[in-house]
């Protein structure tokens, strides 16, 4: 009798160990940062990645992701004039840093000249990598105004395509070092 009241009475349970673990607060912090040529200040959890806050913060969705990181370049962005990995970098590395994406490469509306050669010479079929080889491209085209095809295919090493064949993207950058001669 005793062992039957044991297993149906109501057990005194310690409330420690009932009640929910408290949630870790994700640590934020203030980011300041230029972004296209705006400066903001935005509040991002710290291990936010440069991804996700332009795609999901400032709402720049032209930045993709293409891989689970750091081996498709289509995430690329400039900082500073280079080209950087956006998967592969935090939000908060951004402090006081001058990012550009795709969107910010076109003015006044219209595309730039390298937008318009790769829309010209079929430098994208599906697009996806697009964003990435044009910041890749425009970093190359400002430190290198006249790039050889091989210095063309060096700096756009690290970007896959899986629709053109890079042979269409190679020519997209030619057309317009060869444009931005004329009209920068
Ligand atoms: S998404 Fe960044 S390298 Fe692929
Ligand atoms: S145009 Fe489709 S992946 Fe490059």
């Amino acid at each position: 009798m005793s062992s039957i009241l044991a297993e149906h009475s109501p057990v005194a349970e310690d409330p420690r160990a009932a009640a929910p673990a408290p949630k870790k607060k994700r640590a934020r912090s203030i980011l300041s940062v230029i972004v296209n040529g705006r400066e903001r200040e935005d509040v991002v959890p710290d291990g936010m990645l440069l991804l996700d806050y332009l795609r999901e913060v400032v709402g720049l969705t032209g930045t993709k992701q293409g891989c689970d990181g750091g081996e498709c370049g289509a995430c690329t962005v400039l900082v500073d004039d280079k080209p950087r990995l956006s998967c592969s970098t935090l939000a908060a590395q951004m402090e006081g840093r001058r990012v550009e994406t795709v969107e910010g490469l076109a003015h006044g509306g219209k595309m730039s000249v390298l937008q318009q050669a790769f829309h010209e010479k079929l430098g994208a079929q599906c697009g996806y990598c697009t964003p990435g080889m044009i910041t890749t491209a425009e970093a190359l085209l400002r430190r290198n105004p006249d790039p050889s095809r091989d210095e063309i295919k060096a700096a756009l090493g690290g970007n896959l395509c899986r629709c053109t064949g890079y042979v269409k993207i190679i020519e997209s950058v030619e057309t317009a070092a060869a444009a931005r001669k004329v009209t920068p």
